[in-house]
Protein backbone atom coordinates (compact mmCIF):
# COMPACT_ATOMS: atom_id res chain seq x y z
CA UNK A 1 0.00 0.00 0.00
CA UNK A 2 1.29 3.87 -0.96
CA UNK A 3 1.31 5.51 2.00
CA UNK A 4 -1.05 8.73 2.16
CA UNK A 5 0.63 11.77 0.26
CA UNK A 6 1.81 14.18 3.17
CA UNK A 7 0.90 18.04 1.20
CA UNK A 8 2.22 21.01 2.80
CA UNK A 9 -0.21 24.09 1.36
CA UNK A 10 0.81 27.94 1.19
CA UNK A 11 -2.27 30.71 0.84
CA UNK A 12 -2.49 34.14 1.08
CA UNK A 13 -6.01 34.34 1.42
CA UNK A 14 -9.27 32.80 0.93
CA UNK A 15 -8.58 29.52 0.76
CA UNK A 16 -11.19 28.09 -1.57
CA UNK A 17 -8.58 25.61 -2.80
CA UNK A 18 -7.30 24.19 0.19
CA UNK A 19 -11.31 23.96 1.54
CA UNK A 20 -11.41 21.83 -1.66
CA UNK A 21 -8.55 19.69 -0.83
CA UNK A 22 -9.70 19.28 2.93
CA UNK A 23 -13.26 18.12 1.56
CA UNK A 24 -11.73 15.65 -0.88
CA UNK A 25 -9.78 13.97 1.72
CA UNK A 26 -12.60 14.23 3.94
CA UNK A 27 -14.76 12.33 1.35
CA UNK A 28 -12.07 9.70 0.94
CA UNK A 29 -11.68 10.96 -2.98
CA UNK A 30 -7.96 11.75 -2.05
CA UNK A 31 -5.60 9.72 -0.35
CA UNK A 32 -3.56 12.32 1.31
CA UNK A 33 -3.27 14.44 4.69
CA UNK A 34 -2.67 18.12 5.05
CA UNK A 35 0.26 18.49 7.35
CA UNK A 36 0.47 22.16 7.30
CA UNK A 37 -1.17 25.28 6.11
CA UNK A 38 1.48 28.42 5.97
CA UNK A 39 1.00 31.86 5.03
CA UNK A 40 2.92 35.07 4.69
CA UNK A 41 -0.86 36.51 5.88
CA UNK A 42 -1.68 36.04 9.97
CA UNK A 43 -5.52 36.66 8.79
CA UNK A 44 -5.70 35.23 5.69
CA UNK A 45 -8.70 33.09 5.75
CA UNK A 46 -7.35 29.98 4.45
CA UNK A 47 -5.35 29.40 8.11
CA UNK A 48 -9.09 29.70 9.47
CA UNK A 49 -9.92 26.72 7.74
CA UNK A 50 -6.97 24.78 8.73
CA UNK A 51 -7.34 25.34 12.42
CA UNK A 52 -11.34 24.66 11.89
CA UNK A 53 -9.90 21.25 10.10
CA UNK A 54 -7.39 20.37 13.25
CA UNK A 55 -4.48 21.32 10.85
CA UNK A 56 -0.90 23.37 11.98
CA UNK A 57 -1.80 26.85 10.72
CA UNK A 58 1.08 29.17 10.63
CA UNK A 59 1.91 32.57 9.08
CA UNK A 60 5.47 33.89 8.98
CA UNK A 61 5.09 37.77 8.35
CA UNK A 62 7.41 39.22 5.99
CA UNK A 63 7.52 42.14 7.91
CA UNK A 64 9.65 40.50 10.90
CA UNK A 65 12.65 40.40 8.49
CA UNK A 66 15.09 42.37 7.33
CA UNK A 67 15.11 40.62 3.71
CA UNK A 68 12.85 38.62 1.26
CA UNK A 69 16.03 35.51 1.63
CA UNK A 70 15.67 35.77 5.29
CA UNK A 71 11.84 35.68 4.93
CA UNK A 72 11.54 32.84 2.72
CA UNK A 73 14.52 31.02 4.95
CA UNK A 74 12.34 30.67 7.60
CA UNK A 75 8.94 30.42 6.25
CA UNK A 76 10.34 27.66 4.02
CA UNK A 77 12.27 25.65 7.71
CA UNK A 78 8.54 25.83 8.76
CA UNK A 79 7.19 23.78 6.19
CA UNK A 80 10.12 21.63 6.14
CA UNK A 81 9.45 20.81 9.97
CA UNK A 82 6.11 18.90 9.02
CA UNK A 83 8.08 17.04 6.38
CA UNK A 84 5.95 17.21 3.26
CA UNK A 85 5.99 15.25 0.26
CA UNK A 86 4.59 17.73 -1.68
CA UNK A 87 4.27 21.39 -1.22
CA UNK A 88 0.84 23.04 -3.28
CA UNK A 89 0.73 26.29 -3.80
CA UNK A 90 -2.91 27.50 -3.61
CA UNK A 91 -3.33 31.11 -3.92
CA UNK A 92 0.05 32.32 -2.18
CA UNK A 93 0.43 35.68 -3.65
CA UNK A 94 4.26 36.20 -2.86
CA UNK A 95 7.63 35.62 -5.13
CA UNK A 96 9.02 32.75 -3.91
CA UNK A 97 13.10 32.52 -2.90
CA UNK A 98 14.89 30.78 -5.77
CA UNK A 99 17.20 28.33 -3.28
CA UNK A 100 13.74 27.34 -2.12
CA UNK A 101 12.36 26.81 -5.12
CA UNK A 102 15.43 24.88 -5.83
CA UNK A 103 15.45 22.54 -2.61
CA UNK A 104 11.92 21.25 -3.44
CA UNK A 105 12.68 21.22 -7.43
CA UNK A 106 9.87 18.37 -8.28
CA UNK A 107 7.97 18.95 -4.89
CA UNK A 108 6.11 22.37 -5.28
CA UNK A 109 3.40 22.92 -7.44
CA UNK A 110 1.45 26.44 -8.03
CA UNK A 111 -2.46 26.87 -9.48
CA UNK A 112 -2.84 29.15 -11.83
CA UNK A 113 -5.71 31.41 -13.34
CA UNK A 114 -4.62 31.22 -16.61
CA UNK A 115 -4.02 29.00 -19.68
CA UNK A 116 -0.17 28.53 -19.08
CA UNK A 117 2.00 29.97 -20.88
CA UNK A 118 -0.54 32.67 -21.71
CA UNK A 119 -1.40 35.36 -19.01
CA UNK A 120 1.07 34.78 -16.38
CA UNK A 121 1.44 36.97 -13.19
CA UNK A 122 -1.83 39.18 -11.80
CA UNK A 123 -5.04 39.98 -13.15
CA UNK A 124 -5.36 37.12 -15.20
CA UNK A 125 -8.75 37.54 -16.01
CA UNK A 126 -8.44 41.00 -17.04
CA UNK A 127 -5.93 40.03 -19.25
CA UNK A 128 -7.76 37.30 -21.09
CA UNK A 129 -10.75 39.32 -21.63
CA UNK A 130 -8.11 42.55 -22.64
CA UNK A 131 -6.71 39.69 -25.63
CA UNK A 132 -10.11 39.12 -26.72
CA UNK A 133 -9.61 34.81 -26.14
CA UNK A 134 -12.22 32.77 -27.11
CA UNK A 135 -11.09 29.82 -24.05
CA UNK A 136 -9.61 30.82 -20.92
CA UNK A 137 -9.07 28.66 -17.91
CA UNK A 138 -6.20 27.69 -15.32
CA UNK A 139 -3.21 25.37 -14.90
CA UNK A 140 -1.58 23.40 -12.33
CA UNK A 141 2.51 23.52 -13.04
CA UNK A 142 5.52 22.31 -11.28
CA UNK A 143 7.17 25.49 -9.38
CA UNK A 144 10.33 26.87 -10.92
CA UNK A 145 12.49 29.96 -10.75
CA UNK A 146 10.49 31.37 -13.47
CA UNK A 147 7.29 33.17 -12.50
CA UNK A 148 4.39 31.20 -13.70
CA UNK A 149 6.89 29.54 -15.96
CA UNK A 150 6.97 26.05 -14.75
CA UNK A 151 5.90 22.88 -16.58
CA UNK A 152 2.53 22.72 -17.06
CA UNK A 153 1.40 19.41 -16.00
CA UNK A 154 -2.73 19.72 -16.36
CA UNK A 155 -5.18 22.22 -17.17
CA UNK A 156 -8.87 22.77 -17.60
CA UNK A 157 -10.71 25.57 -19.54
CA UNK A 158 -13.84 27.21 -20.06
CA UNK A 159 -16.01 29.41 -22.75
CA UNK A 160 -15.17 33.00 -22.70
CA UNK A 161 -18.44 34.64 -22.81
CA UNK A 162 -19.63 37.72 -24.55
CA UNK A 163 -21.36 39.02 -21.40
CA UNK A 164 -18.43 38.44 -18.82
CA UNK A 165 -16.67 40.73 -16.64
CA UNK A 166 -13.58 40.16 -14.93
CA UNK A 167 -15.65 38.38 -12.10
CA UNK A 168 -18.31 36.50 -13.46
CA UNK A 169 -15.01 34.81 -16.10
CA UNK A 170 -13.22 34.35 -12.42
CA UNK A 171 -16.13 32.89 -10.66
CA UNK A 172 -16.01 30.26 -14.03
CA UNK A 173 -12.37 29.64 -13.65
CA UNK A 174 -12.50 28.94 -9.93
CA UNK A 175 -14.86 26.70 -10.44
CA UNK A 176 -12.70 24.16 -12.52
CA UNK A 177 -9.69 25.06 -10.43
CA UNK A 178 -11.08 23.06 -7.73
CA UNK A 179 -11.73 19.61 -9.78
CA UNK A 180 -8.39 20.29 -12.03
CA UNK A 181 -6.24 20.46 -8.44
CA UNK A 182 -7.75 17.32 -7.12
CA UNK A 183 -7.83 15.85 -9.83
CA UNK A 184 -3.71 16.61 -10.39
CA UNK A 185 -3.67 15.57 -6.54
CA UNK A 186 -4.95 12.14 -6.99
CA UNK A 187 -1.97 11.41 -9.51
CA UNK A 188 0.31 12.54 -7.19
CA UNK A 189 -1.33 10.56 -4.49
CA UNK A 190 -1.09 7.67 -6.83
CA UNK A 191 3.26 8.44 -7.61
CA UNK A 192 2.01 8.64 -11.19
CA UNK A 193 3.51 12.50 -12.00
CA UNK A 194 7.10 13.28 -11.24
CA UNK A 195 9.58 16.02 -12.68
CA UNK A 196 12.76 15.03 -14.65
CA UNK A 197 14.64 18.09 -15.33
CA UNK A 198 12.04 19.59 -16.70
CA UNK A 199 10.08 17.12 -18.29
CA UNK A 200 6.50 16.21 -16.39
CA UNK A 201 6.74 12.70 -16.64
CA UNK A 202 3.21 10.44 -16.58
CA UNK A 203 3.11 6.65 -15.38
CA UNK A 204 6.73 6.76 -16.27
CA UNK A 205 7.19 8.65 -19.66
CA UNK A 206 7.13 12.74 -20.94
CA UNK A 207 4.03 13.95 -20.95
CA UNK A 208 3.88 15.88 -24.52
CA UNK A 209 0.99 18.25 -23.67
CA UNK A 210 -0.26 19.08 -20.09
CA UNK A 211 -3.12 16.73 -19.08
CA UNK A 212 -6.93 18.37 -19.83
CA UNK A 213 -9.49 18.24 -17.34
CA UNK A 214 -13.21 16.39 -18.95
CA UNK A 215 -15.61 16.34 -15.92
CA UNK A 216 -13.88 15.46 -13.08
CA UNK A 217 -10.85 13.53 -14.61
CA UNK A 218 -7.78 14.19 -16.23
CA UNK A 219 -7.40 13.15 -19.90
CA UNK A 220 -4.39 12.63 -22.11
CA UNK A 221 -4.62 14.87 -25.00
CA UNK A 222 -2.72 14.95 -28.49
CA UNK A 223 0.31 17.11 -28.15
C1 LIG B 1 -7.04 31.23 -7.31
O1 LIG B 1 -7.64 31.78 -8.45
C2 LIG B 1 -5.66 30.73 -7.64
O2 LIG B 1 -5.56 30.16 -8.88
C3 LIG B 1 -4.90 32.03 -7.60
O3 LIG B 1 -5.42 32.73 -6.50
C4 LIG B 1 -6.76 32.29 -6.28
C5 LIG B 1 -6.81 31.77 -4.89
O4 LIG B 1 -8.07 31.33 -4.52
N1 LIG B 1 -3.49 31.82 -7.63
P1 LIG B 1 -8.30 30.60 -3.15
O5 LIG B 1 -7.50 31.37 -2.09
O6 LIG B 1 -7.83 29.19 -3.26
O7 LIG B 1 -9.77 30.71 -2.89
Amino acid sequence: MIAPLRLAVLASGRGSNLQAILDAIGDGALDASVVGVFSDRRKAIALERARNAGIPAIAVSPKSFETRDAFDAALFAEVAAVRPDLIVCAGYMRLLGVAEVEAWHGRMINIHPSLLPRHKGLHTHAQALADGVAEHGCSVHFVTAELDGGPVIAQATVPVLESDDVDALAARVLDREHPLLIATLQLFSARRLCLDGTSVQFDGRPLRAPLRLAGMDLREIDA
